[in-house]
């Protein structure tokens, strides 16, 4: 008995420290995301401005955003978002998509990158967080 409730008790323990790293994330991720507001804005009240909404952004292909004038190198790059792929496009977007109109120097540093990836995470694609 005492031995089940330890390891209930662990394991509450184990998905409470799990929650908590992620949640710094995000909120790092959020202050980075400053750096993209100039151009993008996420949630439920979003909308295109510089740039397209970045609303359920993991896992749709690249230029798919209604209503959103992309470039055709955007549209064509035949990019899915995944982890991988924006952490390689956002270290240099013109690298990874040539010919994009996003100005932008790029975000080197690996930690940001995955703490911006983690806030974009939260929001579905009509912007409500998951
Ligand atoms: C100066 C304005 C500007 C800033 C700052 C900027 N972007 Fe962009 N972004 C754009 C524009 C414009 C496009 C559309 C590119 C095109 O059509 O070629 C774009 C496109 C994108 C796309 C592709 C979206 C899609 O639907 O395919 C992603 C992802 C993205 N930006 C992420 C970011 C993130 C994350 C940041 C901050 C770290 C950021 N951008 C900062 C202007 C900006």
């Amino acid at each position: 008995m005492i031995a089940r409730s330890l390891v209930a008790a662990l394991a509450l323990a184990a998905v409470s420290f799990a929650t908590s790293a992620n949640a710094q994330d995000v909120a790092a991720g959020e202050k980075s995301f400053n750096k993209c507001r100039a151009c993008h804005q996420v949630g439920e009240t979003a909308k295109n401005t510089v740039g397209p909404v970045l609303n359920g952004l993991f896992g749709r292909k690249s230029g798919t955003i209604e209503g959103y004038n992309y470039t055709d190198a955007n549209k064509n790059s035949g990019i899915t978002w995944d982890d991988a792929v924006f952490a390689e496009y956002i270290k240099d977007p013109k690298a990874k998509i040539p010919g994009t109109k996003m100005a932008f120097a790029g975000i080197k540093k690996e930690d940001e990158i995955k703490d911006l990836t983690a806030f974009l995470k939260q929001y579905g694609a009509d912007g409500k967080k998951k």
